[in-house]
């Protein structure tokens, strides 16, 4: 009889609904107990967000978007901010009592859900405290090196494919650049996979900082042969040669860092093609949307193996480690080394050939 706790922490992504119902599925079926711990790790600080997952509780809850636990970007236990008595915000280390709620609650294992942020913190909770825990990868980015996939990426990018599919109809009609800005932080697997797929006529992304006079020379290019409107797609974290990196606030701005909100570079390339083609220009964030609903076939089924993958780990006791999908399995991959690099589009990539092949302008 084991007794373990999931929680779901950072960014939610589609899929996440479907690794709880795995994972209580197939530890109900061996005769264990599953709690969930509310926003990240919350439930461990606090007894009434701890709460027992059976069965009947996450019954039909794998079609669904978000997270049934919820989650949380700011609770980072090793560094919390907490409130004191004058109301001021102060960042504090919660760890410690983390690591006793969860010795006094009895857990055996924390299955923690989440991306680089949120397994980077297990990771620290197995090695500084002793915690038994798994992870599971999980983004829309798809940015983790270790997994050849992330559960929430095919739904973001059908998502963004299905927006470029009817930008294509009003850019058309009112012979438009239309400028759309996808997430993927400092990866650009989200902006060229529905780039290609959803038909652009650029494509830029965050690997390969891009040459906005080769972006205009394409749209001149499409009026010469009379093609009179263009979609663009841009990658949150994409950059042109010769420019700052828009994020905001922009004077935290510096790839990489988590904490930054990224976004604002669609409306600047929407500018500059304005500026320097006279084509009349729009842009457009497709922002949360991306994160937002059912999960597609390939992210429910990705999320119920990882879960019950998770779940085998617990049983075999195979510790500090993530679920990983390495193709046509499930691997287990020690944490420490899959939180070590983001997964970018290598400049060798069979995608970024297609694109070229098929005319699409990358801006170099
Ligand atoms: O990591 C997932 C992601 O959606 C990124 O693509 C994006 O930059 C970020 O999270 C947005 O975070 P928030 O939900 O805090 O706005």
């Amino acid at each position: 009889m084991k007794k373990i706790v999931i929680s779901t922490g950072g960014g939610d992504a589609p899929g996440l609904n479907a690794v709880i119902y795995a994972v209580v599925k197939a530890a109900t079926y061996r005769g264990w107990e599953v709690y969930g711990s509310r926003c990240g790790y919350l439930g461990f600080l606090d007894p009434d967000e701890m709460i027992r997952l059976t069965p009947e509780k996450v019954e039909d809850i794998t079609p669904t978007g978000g997270t049934i636990l919820g989650s949380t970007n700011k609770g980072n236990p090793f560094a919390m901010p907490v409130e004191n008595l004058a109301g001021e915000i102060q960042i504090r280390d919660v760890s410690e009592r983390v690591m006793k709620n969860f010795n006094r609650m009895g857990f055996d294992c924390h299955i923690a859900v989440g991306g680089d942020g949120s397994l980077e913190i297990a990771h620290r909770f197995a090695v500084e405290k002793g915690m038994h825990v798994i992870g599971v990868p999980k983004t829309i980015d798809n940015d983790l090196e270790a997994t050849q996939r992330t559960f929430g990426f095919d739904t973001a990018v059908s998502t963004a494919t299905e927006a470029l599919d009817k930008l294509h109809s009003t850019a058309k009609s009112h012979d438009r650049v239309m400028v759309v800005e996808v997430m993927g932080r400092d990866s650009g697997w989200i902006a060229l996979n529905s780039g290609i797929s959803g038909g652009a006529d650029v494509i830029l992304i965050p690997e390969f900082r891009f040459d906005i006079d080769k972006v205009c020379a394409k749209i001149n290019d499409n009026e010469l042969h009379d093609k009179h409107y263009a979609i663009v797609v841009v990658a949150e974290g994409a950059s042109a040669k010769d420019a700052d990196v828009i994020c905001k606030p922009q004077d935290k701005c510096e790839i990489g860092r988590q904490e930054v909100l990224l976004g604002g570079i669609g409306e600047w390339v929407a500018d500059e093609i304005r500026k320097r083609t006279d084509k009349d220009t729009r842009s457009l964030v497709l922002g949360h949307l991306q994160r937002g609903g059912s999960p597609t076939t390939f992210d429910r089924l990705l999320a119920l193996r990882f879960g019950a993958a998770a779940v085998r780990l617990v049983e075999t006791e195979t510790y500090d480690h993530m679920v990983a999908l390495v193709t046509p399995a499930m691997k287990p991959i020690p944490l420490e080394e899959a939180i070590k690099s983001r997964k970018r589009v290598p400049a060798d990539s069979d995608k970024l050939l297609t694109a070229r092949e098929i005319g699409i302008c990358l801006g170099d």
